[in-house]
């Protein structure tokens, strides 16, 4: 199951997908009316020339391959946190509860322990490619890249850039933020390429939010991002008023007489807006600011758990994808409470619902589509990174980072260790056998054997079967349903093999 588009995605119900030794997709074929056989098997061997070993991995009935989930924006020293200050709004939370625990970064022992753990947790969730912010620190934030490196996530790292109106225990010297920023750079880029001689770890820059940096420090940020065009840059922008206003007066000396400073005008003044660059959150732009943005081809990182949880408010996802903004989903933990760009995906139906009024023309007031909330979790948030060549579909020619997924629970013998992150979500799994429970339903035949042999002669009835599949994933499925996780080829994550057979982890 695949995006094509922000409004549709394709179902292939009985198909071989050939992956490469380089990771990449080099063969997709569907087969219609006859079950696959070694005869499909080798003549798509022989298509791609393929010789030598290879082994082929079977998905059961209740069980599809989708691309991986793309988290365009999250905090990884703030996974700590989840759950925790969460009456706060932006401002206030920054202060209490997240510059002390980012603070904590420093001791680089305490950051790779962590760090360890968090970007595991990251890939089980199906996330195969992830815009990290660091801390401040230097050391930490390469532990943090060795780290995703080493396990084979696709991702953007970054230090946050901050030098003023954080506490006196966690900011940075102004003259040493740039060159801390550069060493991080380049430590990045010389990571070891893989087998296919890519790196799929790359640097971002990634001054934290406006109100973070002083103008001496914006400029020398300026004159990095202009000496490097293929940096990419990610950073907040209006996600909650008491920030717009305080950006705002922080930057009033950029105002003209006839015309104020906006928060996108702040960043445009320091060349910051361009191809590259993620924005997250954008819930309180104006006409003018979308304007820049759509003219700079700049991508969107919406984060509805996050924009809720906060109290921030609510942005309007349909509206961007109605003045055609690149946009994709971020988790922003913890100022989101999840991981899973699943949860993310969730809140922007309900975000696009909250806002709905009848007009079946555009995106902007109505609810989004299954097809489209799909879309924002995988290829647009490829688009949002630059990444759609590579990433972000099922498609012949990109990469292989894909998620086998199982909604019927029987690679969990018994039920996991439930996780504080998702109590509530284990109805799923618990279901004996969701695949088949929605066949039952809709031809009122009682099939009982959850292996039994696979009819695929109505192509349309496994078509619709893999559609409440996907939705039913979409709205309520978690990490336990997803068995396996790939990164260009390469097997990194997933349930499978991880509970043995007492269900114990
Ligand atoms: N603005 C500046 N820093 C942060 C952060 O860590 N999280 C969120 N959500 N917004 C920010
Ligand atoms: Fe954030």
């Amino acid at each position: 199951v695949s995006p094509v588009d922000n409004r549709s995605y394709k179902t292939l119900p009985n198909a071989l997908i050939y992956v490469g030794d380089d990771g990449l997709i080099k063969a997709i074929n569907h087969i219609v009316g006859v079950p696959i056989t070694t005869i499909h098997i080798e003549a798509i061997l022989g298509e791609v020339g393929h010789c030598g070993e290879f082994e082929i991995l079977h998905l059961a009935r209740g069980e599809f391959l989708i691309p991986g989930f793309i988290d365009t924006h999250t905090h990884a020293p703030q996974f700590p946190n989840v759950g925790a200050g969460q009456q706060y709004e932006l401002l206030k939370w920054l202060e209490n509860v997240t510059f002390p625990m980012e603070a904590k970064f420093k001791n680089v022992d305490f950051a790779r322990k962590a760090y360890t753990k968090i970007v595991k947790r990251i890939i089980d969730a199906g996330t195969t490619t992830c815009c990290y912010y660091g801390t401040l620190h230097l050391e930490a934030t390469k532990e943090l890249a060795r780290i995703v490196h080493e396990y084979g996530q696709r991702a953007f790292i970054g230090k946050c850039n901050m030098d003023r109106e954080s506490p006196s225990y966690y900011v940075e010297r102004t003259d040493e933020s740039v060159p801390h920023t550069e060493e991080l750079i380049k430590y990045i880029r010389l990571l070891t390429p893989s087998k296919d001689g890519s790196l799929y770890v790359y640097p971002v820059l990634t001054p934290r939010f406006a109100i973070a940096t002083t103008d001496e420090l914006l400029k020398r940020i300026r004159v990095l991002v202009d000496s490097d065009p293929l940096l990419t840059i990610q950073t907040h922008i209006s996600e909650n008023p008491s920030e717009v206003r305080r950006t705002k007066e922080l930057f009033k000396h950029l105002s003209k007489p006839e015309k104020p400073i906006t928060y996108a005008g702040v960043y445009d003044h320091y060349h910051l807006l361009r191809n590259n660059t993620i924005l997250a959150h954008a819930v309180y732009l104006e006409e003018e600011e979308w304007k820049l943005v759509k003219e700079k081809n700049c991508g969107i990182s919406h984060c509805p758990t996050s924009n809720f949880n906060l109290t921030s408010g609510v942005a309007k996802v349909g509206d961007m994808l109605d003045r055609g903004v690149k946009v994709g989903l971020g988790t922003d933990v913890s100022g989101g409470f999840s991981p899973s760009i699943l949860t993310a995906v969730r809140h922007a139906s309900i975000a696009a619902k909250v806002v709905a009024i009848a007009d079946l023309n555009s995106f902007a007031y109505r609810p989004l589509t299954v097809a489209t909330l799909f879309w924002l979790a995988t290829l647009g948030g490829a688009q949002v990174c630059n990444l759609e060549r590579k990433a972000g579909s099922l498609e012949v020619g990109k990469s292989f980072d894909a998620i086998v997924v199982n909604i019927r629970n029987t690679s969990t013998p018994s039920p996991p260790p439930v996780s504080p992150h998702n109590l509530n979500l284990w109805g799923v799994g618990d279901d004996e056998d969701l695949g088949l429970d929605i066949r039952r339903r809709k031809d009122n035949n009682s099939i009982a054997d959850g292996d039994a042999e696979v009819d695929i002669a109505d192509e349309n009835q496994l078509k619709e079967e893999l559609d409440a599949m996907l939705e039913r994933l979409l709205f309520c499925g978690d990490d336990r349903n997803l068995r396996r996780v790939y990164v260009q080829g390469r097997w990194i994550g997933g349930t499978e093999g991880r509970y043995d057979s007492t269900g114990v982890n």
